[in-house]
């Protein structure tokens, strides 16, 4: 089968860390030859911004809606606002292609230590809501002239939007035998929007006998991921949360350089996106010392919803093996490697498999 795939680098450390998942991908393509690649690179990023006055063309999303699945890298650029940047490219292609699962495994690799004194291994996947919440441009600010400025910035709960992403977790729940889903709630003061995603939440647990709905507040699930990570499995978040607990997680594994998300249609009628879950790092871009890992990991859930769990195994066997013989160490985990030299080192592997 031929996979379409549309590249999407973006700014500062993303295309180098989206060139290292291209050459583990295209090293798997060379191994077996039932796996071929067909792929288109835009550059829609800042600078293209600073060209057109425009994220991504007009017809941007008609172009991306052919391709059988979206990599993209990472976007932020000190020459544009942010706000530009994440509403004119991460969020139409999130909202519009009804990304509204946003999946992030939380899981500590072999070799690589947490910075928690528990030596319990964590391995939980968070599903952020993806499509709505927090996260909408409902809103404004008023400014008298003189002393009294006002901003609203509007929530957007729907029950229909906490439905999918609740019942996307718990098949996943009971597709991987777990017994509890964790939701990560603040219906004490948010009574309006929290209520009803906890509602919604309970009533898409009652469809799933045998698996328990525990409902935790935000701040106190933010305490509990440090003191007892072990002890979840699948956790599910609005836009807001589940973008700070995944920061948090990613914290508990590794750092943002090892943590990858997909940002999944699970229809189908649009292809998914995946990217790791870091931005463009502005710190380090340009050194050649970003981690790949995270967007390595990437491609393989990449792989896995294009149905080639086979590849994604053999992506994620050769991530380990690199991790464990500890030779090439990015400098986020204490070694002194370049990207290209790990990514080079995780290409060897899959080809020594
Ligand atoms: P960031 O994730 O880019 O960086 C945070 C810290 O983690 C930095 O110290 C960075 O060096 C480190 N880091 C991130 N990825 C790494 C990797 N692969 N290897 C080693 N170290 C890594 O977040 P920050 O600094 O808050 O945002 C920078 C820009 O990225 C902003 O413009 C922001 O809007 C954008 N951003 C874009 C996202 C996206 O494209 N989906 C997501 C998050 C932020
Ligand atoms: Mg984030």
């Amino acid at each position: 089968t031929t996979y379409r795939i549309a590249v999407l680098p973006g700014d500062g450390i993303g295309p180098d860390v989206t060139n290292e998942a291209i050459k583990v991908l295209n090293r798997l393509e060379k191994m077996d030859e039932t796996f071929k690649l067909d792929l288109e690179t835009f550059d829609w990023n800042s600078e293209y911004f600073l060209k057109h006055n425009t994220m991504m063309p007009e017809d941007g999303l008609d172009q991306l809606k052919k391709f059988d699945a979206i990599l993209f890298g990472a976007i932020g650029d000190s020459r544009v606002p942010d706000e530009i940047s994440i509403w004119q490219l991460i969020m139409p292609i999130r909202k519009q292609f009804k990304q509204y699962v946003n999946m992030r495994p939380i899981k500590q690799l072999p070799g690589i230590k947490s910075p928690l004194k528990s030596d319990a291994p964590i391995d939980f996947v968070v599903f952020r809501e993806n499509a709505e919440g927090e996260y909408s441009n409902i809103g404004g600010s008023l400014y008298d002239g003189q002393s009294q400025e006002m901003a609203i910035q509007n929530t957007v709960i729907t029950a229909q939007g906490v439905e999918r992403i609740a019942k996307y977790a718990f098949e996943y729940a009971q597709k991987n035998n777990v017994r509890k889903v964790t939701s990560a709630t603040k219906s004490n003061a948010i009574i309006h929007s929290m209520k009803l995603w906890d509602t919604v939440a309970e009533k898409v647990a009652n469809n799933y006998e045998g698996i328990e709905l525990e409902s935790v507040f935000i701040d106190a699930l933010a305490a509990y991921f440090i003191q007892k990570p072990e002890s979840y499995e699948v956790v599910i978040a609005s836009n807001l949360f589940g973008d700070i607990l995944t920061d948090l997680g990613a914290a508990l594994v590794g750092g943002l350089g090892v943590s990858p998300s997909g940002n999944i249609n699970p229809e189908r009628e649009f292809p998914s996106m995946f990217e790791a879950i870091h931005g463009s790092a502005p710190d380090i871009a340009g050194k050649g010392i970003a981690n790949p890992i995270a967007q390595i990991w990437s491609a393989a859930m990449m792989l896995e919803h294009l149905g080639r769990e086979d590849l994604a195994t053999v992506v994620m066997n050769a991530i380990e093996k690199v991790i464990m013989q500890g030779q090439i160490v990015t400098p986020d985990l204490g070694g002194t490697s370049t990207t290209e030299q790990l990514g080079d080192a995780i290409a060897n592997a899959i080809e020594e498999q």
